[in-house]
């Protein structure tokens, strides 16, 4: 079945593991997708993807991808903004750089994105964030991604309030510990103390946030707007 038949969609970071999971999940479902990367264009992935080199922290290089947008379709039917980063550091450790880096891409490159994409929605239109438990629980060395995460989920709320008159919808998807490059250098250790701490008993896959993004993104969800999707086998949940 083809959910996002004729849409235009923009993944903002879509070729990590999560926003890749997406970027193919939204082409097999029949959009036109949109990637942005840091990595050139032939590095990131073959296929019906159009990838654009961009640097999701750079507001002048969103501008230009969604000048490319427009020029080439005139609208976004699906905006995912997806690119974030976790660093370790607890409250004696926080520098004004990991801060700045950590509020600076997840929070405010997050929030002119949407502001500069909302300018080719139309209504039906959908914007799913990606949000993350770490925003609801206090995970220690996660106070600052905890607390972008949480600002997400809050502009979540307004935008689905403020955007609801144009009939766009607005959602996050929360993961849990899911397996990407972000998770890479969790040792084994670590990875058997989360599985203890996850009811289903595992990490979970970036095609398994992909469908909650997916139903978001999709008509099917079409009187859902200002929610957070949590996709974590329970973690934060029981
Ligand atoms: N994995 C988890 O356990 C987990 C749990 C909860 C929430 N999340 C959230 O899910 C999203 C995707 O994470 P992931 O696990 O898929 O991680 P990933 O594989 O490391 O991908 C990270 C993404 O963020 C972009 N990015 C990272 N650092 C950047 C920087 N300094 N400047 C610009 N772009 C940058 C990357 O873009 P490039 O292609 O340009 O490198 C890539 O698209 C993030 O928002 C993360 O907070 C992940």
């Amino acid at each position: 079945m083809s959910r996002l038949e004729n849409k235009i969609a923009l993944v903002v970071g879509g070729a990590g593991g999560i926003g890749s999971a997406v970027s193919q999940r939204f082409a097999s479902e029949g959009a036109r997708v949109y990637a942005t990367s840091r990595k050139p264009a032939e590095a990131t992935g073959v296929g019906s993807i159009r990838w654009i080199q961009a640097d999701a922290s750079d507001n002048a290089d969103l501008d230009r991808v969604l000048q490319q947008i427009r020029a080439e379709q005139g609208r976004i039917d699906i905006l995912v903004v997806n690119a974030g980063l976790a660093e370790h550091a607890r409250l004696e450790d926080v520098s004004e750089d990991h801060f700045d880096k950590t509020f600076g891409l997840n929070v405010r490159s997050l929030v002119f994105a949407a502001k500069s994409a909302v300018d080719l929605m139309h209504p039906g239109a959908a914007i799913v964030l990606i949000g993350s438990i770490a925003g609801d629980i206090g995970t220690k060395g996660y106070g600052v991604y905890g607390a972008t995460k949480a600002a997400v989920r809050a502009f979540t709320r307004t935008w689905a309030n403020e955007l609801a008159a144009k009939g766009i919808r607005v959602n996050v998807v929360s993961p849990g510990p899911t397996d990407t490059a972000m998770m890479a250098g969790a040792s084994d250790e670590i990875r058997q103390a989360l599985a203890t701490m996850i009811p289903l008993g595992r990490m979970g896959r970036p095609d398994e946030v992909a469908a909650a993004v997916l139903f978001l993104a999709s008509d099917e969800s079409s009187f859902t707007t200002g929610a957070e999707l949590v996709v974590d086998g329970g973690m934060a949940q029981v």
